[in-house]
């Protein structure tokens, strides 16, 4: 698959004193959603900024398709849409009067021009509201709107920097849900900056977690959940004494004759024992829950409950950006 966009070595001085990107490297799949996580500061607005040629890296190389976003910029523009993290609409019109004033600024021609913005609501679910004022619509439809208007050209690369934040989590799923269609319609490559890791993991296709200027991970979310540390089976023994008068050592050579079993299997990385808990470190859970259990039976050994937690993707932010995000 071509790559829609490509990142080499990318850094941005501010001042000459901020470093905001520190060597970039990415490349970002065509037709593909791509979610650049990072937490605030990290240089997420600035590296959209340069790709999206408002402003120029200090060194390195960056391309939407085959266009430098430096050298190409006029190309570029024709290519992408892009909805800032601010609020880019006029709330004192309609939205159907903000599209038409984005479809002139575009240079979309008059005769394109009513089908272009009918399409772009119809694509954000907004002709019930098009022609009511700006002022009445909700954080959600604002964003919407917003979105819509970047899509007038029907960009081959839209780049939406936090496209859902502040919004309650009705309106983030409507907002996905419009996009998502939109994409699929279109083959549009999606990137958005975003510090909500649910969002990154329920929408995108690839990740990229980015701290201080630098990409310090990249994959697809399982992947980088993957990566981090295994799941972690608990299983409640129950009591086992027997009745042989030495319940206790009875019960303690059942549960390592267990442990030295259950370490063998394939996909077990660890097992520990600690008050009646047996903790198992697995690849898969599903997998190799059934065969434990097996072991604990023939080891005569009953249980009380079963735990299961897997990483999420918070837990691989906390490990790479260093810190977990609280603002969202
Ligand atoms: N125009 C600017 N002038 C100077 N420093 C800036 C400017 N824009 C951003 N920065 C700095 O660059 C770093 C990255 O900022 P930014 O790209 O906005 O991060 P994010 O979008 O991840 O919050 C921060 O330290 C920020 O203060
Ligand atoms: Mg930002």
């Amino acid at each position: 698959m071509e790559s829609a966009i490509d990142i080499k070595q990318l850094t941005k001085v501010y001042d000459g004193k901020v470093s905001a990107l520190d060597g970039v490297d990415l490349t970002v799949k065509e037709a593909s959603i791509f979610a650049l996580l990072g937490p605030n500061g990290s240089g997420k607005t600035t590296l959209m900024r340069i790709l999206t040629t408002q402003i120029h890296p200090t060194t390195g190389l960056a391309r939407a398709f085959i266009y430098d976003v430096v050298k190409d910029d006029d190309e570029v523009r024709k290519i992408i849409g892009y909805v800032p993290q601010e609020m880019s609409v006029w709330t004192d019109i309609t939205g159907y009067e903000n599209l038409l004033i984005y479809a002139k600024i575009y240079g979309v021609s008059s005769n394109r021009r009513t089908k272009a913005i009918w399409d772009a609501l119809q694509n954000m679910g907004l002709e019930d509201v098009a022609n009511g004022s700006v002022k009445k619509y909700s954080g959600g439809m604002i964003r919407r709107l917003e979105i819509a208007c970047a899509l007038l050209i029907k960009p081959k690369i839209l780049f939406l920097d936090e496209p859902t934040l502040g919004l309650d989590p009705s309106a983030r799923k409507a907002v996905w849900e419009s996009l998502r269609s939109f994409k699929k319609e279109y083959g549009t490559t999606v990137f958005f900056n975003t510090h909500y890791m649910d969002e990154a993991d329920l929408y995108s296709d690839e990740v990229a977690i980015i701290n201080r200027g630098k990409i310090v991970k990249t994959g697809t979310a399982s992947e980088l959940k993957r990566s981090l540390h295994s799941e972690i089976i608990s299983f409640r023994l129950a009591d086992n004494g027997s009745k042989s008068g030495h319940p206790a050592a009875a019960s303690l050579k059942r549960e390592s004759d267990a442990l030295k079993k259950i370490r063998t299997l394939n996909l077990v990385e660890d097992a520990v024992v600690h008050d009646s808990i047996m903790d198992v470190a697995v690849e898969n859970g599903e997998v190799a829950m059934p065969l434990i259990i097996d072991v604990l039976r023939s080891e005569g050994i009953s249980l009380e409950w079963i735990r299961s937690s897997k990483p999420t993707l918070d837990d691989v932010f906390l490990k790479y950006a260093g810190m977990r995000d609280r603002s969202g």
